[in-house]
């Protein structure tokens, strides 16, 4: 049916059509509008608002040989709800609430005319100077795996039927978080093994998941960068992945070739990015101004342009495009930021939130009689929404003040100052705060980065707190109130002396419309903080990069520094409770298993405390002897679970046996005999012991 739907339309193209296919624009102006009308783009970027893409999708259906347009759109943590970037939500380690968070974005957005989302980005993420790392899902594969696929089927969920469909684009393929000392758009130098042990599996996971399109990315990787990387796009994606959707370019991609060295001209880009496998060119215009030509020249044969050219056209039958491209106007109204969407905002705000100090100060009582709110960040609405959250408003965002005034009781004087700029110190405001928290039971201190302190290109070399906050800490404190502090940022950050002076430390990231509301609930109890960390959070930035699955060396216990101990400050898997979880009777069904069986594992949890709560429960293995090096430790299972007070569970885990593989020396996936110890646990570095034998 769509092949045949698909032939048709192909034999009534002309190759001008064909190549039009091929080509996305990133602004919709004069130029552009010409070039729809003559039928030579197939997709636009950045073109927003239901009326202005129905009119230029009938323009595009009235032109060339009547073909609708893809419309992409970056929508990364909410269309025009939005939610908490992705490395806060990550850390809720509840796949089915960011498979639900990621419908109602692409519920939005389809009403506005979107149809690809640029989303989501899978790259491993092991090195916090790097500013993309806030948009990702952390350090670890197979948690950052899960989560992908969980993104894809969310996206791609299509429950509508008024509109077309929305598909999704994992990005950025492949091996961007690996650019050298943090900085976006920097050389990647990778090994195979790496490559396919950690860059590639999230990958897998999305297109296993469905994904109908994938962007590569900037980099170059060992040698060649990725838009240019047949290895990549034709015999990693297409041979072996089987991945069957459409390849498109990130922004100018193509056209960097010529400043990555590796192409004379856009001529020759165009040439090095077609035989590598890119489909669609994002807005360098390379394939625009010189695909006709060199089929022409014989460069390239009409065959090959058609191969892309299905591709694209069966993405936009699937997507139901030709059966009606325009979207109703008044769903926006119905859909967008309805009381649902909000609602679940709050829900995602709520459970990214990971406790990482508390002696004993929080939860506070909502009569508490005084109350400071203190930080450059406490009554901001702007940088909550995070970075990629252009349609996101500030009128919408609830800010902690907000928040902590919407809980407590009309007995409760709360003052609030901002103490300190993000960047700049403000002497008078230092004496404000000082004021007031010296007349409060408590201090809570909203600190942190700005949105666009991390992000694409933001990155930074230090990642502490900055300096004019860290100068008012200090001050407040000699006051003696109990402090806590609530951070907002979009990456790892260096916490040492903080972490020994303050009483508390709530980690908020940037939790989008619904931070103060959600920020509140953790801080008087009506939530009960459940999030873990998904990247570990270095002493200082002379650890980087640093991450809970290394492996062992020859030399495992010789001091690594002389300056710092090396364990992070707060690892991978970690976050605190208002309650205390218990973890017993850890029981293997068996001990000796064959290379193809699963093992049955089941715990006794307890919640030993007095108030109910969540608690992620995790599965880590280490193979101890195997022909490849393995990491001392590897998440291979999570469960979230609730427990009421006193509430006791045996909870099960199937490990299954591909789960103990890995590639060999020719990459071939092998399940290898031997011994492994197991570890269940609230973080990968508390949890209850055991071990099993994989035998022949
Ligand atoms: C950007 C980003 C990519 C984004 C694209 C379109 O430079 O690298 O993630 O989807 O361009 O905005």
């Amino acid at each position: 049916m769509i092949n045949q739907k698909v032939q048709k339309l192909l034999s009534t193209m002309s190759l001008k059509d064909k190549i039009g296919q091929l080509v996305q624009f990133g602004k919709l102006e004069q130029r552009e509008i010409e070039l729809i009308k003559n039928g030579k783009v197939g997709s636009l970027l950045n073109v927003y608002g239901a009326e202005r893409v129905n009119e230029i999708q009938k323009i595009a259906m009235e032109s060339g040989a009547s073909i609708p347009l893809l419309i992409g759109d970056d929508v990364i943590h909410g269309y025009k709800t939005i939610f908490p970037i992705p490395l806060g939500e990550s850390c809720s380690w509840d796949l089915q609430l960011i498979e639900e968070t990621s419908a109602i974005q692409a519920r939005e957005a389809s009403t506005e005319g979107i149809n690809v989302i640029f989303a989501p980005m899978v790259d491993i993420a092991r090195d916090p100077r790097w500013g993309r790392v806030a948009e990702g899902a952390g350090e670890d594969v197979y948690l950052g795996s899960k989560i992908a696929a969980a993104r894809v089927k969310g996206i791609q969920r299509n429950d509508w039927s008024d509109r077309p469909k929305i598909v999704a684009c994992p990005k950025h393929f492949i091996g961007y978080s690996a650019a050298e000392g943090g900085r976006d758009y920097n050389s990647v130098d990778i090994s195979e093994r790496s490559l396919r042990e950690t860059y590639l599996p999230p990958f897998k996971a999305a297109i296993d998941a469905g994904a109908g399109t994938i962007m590569c990315a900037f980099n170059d990787l060992n040698g060649v960068p990725a838009s240019a990387n047949k290895f990549l796009l034709t015999t990693l994606l297409r041979d072996e992945l089987k991945f069957e959707g459409v390849v498109i370019s990130d922004w100018e991609s193509i056209e960097e070739l010529i400043y990555h060295g590796l192409a004379k001209n856009k001529r020759d880009a165009a040439i090095k990015a077609m035989n590598a496998g890119v489909d669609i060119d994002m807005n360098s215009s390379s394939y625009n101004d010189h695909l006709m030509e060199l089929v022409q020249a014989g460069d390239f044969s009409v065959d090959l342009i058609d191969e892309v050219v299905t591709r694209i056209l069966k993405l936009k039958i699937k997507l139901g495009l030709f059966d009606n491209a325009i979207t109703d106007i008044k769903l926006c109204n119905e859909i967008i930021r309805c009381e649902e969407h909000v609602k679940k905002a709050r829900e995602a705000a709520r459970k990214s939130i990971v406790l990482l100090k508390n002696n004993n100060i929080l939860p506070l009582n909502k009569n508490i009689k005084s109350i400071a709110v203190i930080g450059p960040l406490a009554d901001d609405k702007s940088n909550p929404l995070g970075c990629w959250s252009f349609k996101g408003k500030p009128e919408n965002v609830i800010t902690v003040l907000r928040g902590i005034s919407n809980k407590v009781s009309n007995i409760t004087e709360i003052y609030h100052t901002r103490g300190s700029g993000i960047l700049e110190s403000e002497e008078s405001e230092i004496q404000k705060a000082v004021e007031i928290a010296r007349k409060s039971e408590v201090a809570i201190m909203v600190l942190g980065e700005s949105s666009d302190m991390s992000g694409e290109n933001h990155n930074r070399s230090s990642i502490g707190i900055p300096e004019c906050q860290r100068k008012l800490i200090g001050e407040v404190l000699k006051t003696g109130t109990p402090m806590v502090l609530v951070l907002m940022n979009g990456r790892p950050i260096t916490l040492v002396s903080e972490n020994d002076t303050v009483t508390a430390i709530l980690e908020t990231w940037q939790l989008g419309d619904e931070s103060g509301n959600a920020i509140a609930d953790v801080l008087f109890g009506d939530y009960n903080p459940s999030g873990k960390l998904v990247m570990s959070f270095p002493r200082n930035v002379g650890q980087v990069p640093i991450y809970y699955n290394y492996k062992s060396t020859g030399r495992p216990n010789f001091k690594k520094y002389l300056d710092v101990d090396e364990t992070p400050l707060y690892p991978f898997g970690y976050g605190l409770s208002y309650t205390n979880f218990s973890y017993k009777n850890m029981v293997l069904e068996k001990h000796k298993i064959t290379q193809d069986e699963s093992l049955r594992v089941t715990i006794e949890i307890e919640n030993c405390g007095l108030v109910e709560g969540e608690e992620i429960v995790q599965l880590y293995i280490r193979d101890l002897v195997a022909s490849i090096t393995r990491p001392v430790k590897e998440l291979k299972g999570f469960q979230k679970i609730f427990l009421k007070p006193g509430e006791c569970r045996t909870i099960e885990f199937i490990l299954k046996h591909e789960e103990l593989g890995f590639y060999d020396e020719n990459f071939n996936f092998i399940v290898e005999t031997g011994e492994f110890e197991i570890w269940i646990g609230t973080s990968s570095v508390e949890g209850l012991k055991s071990g099993f034998e994989v035998v022949k």
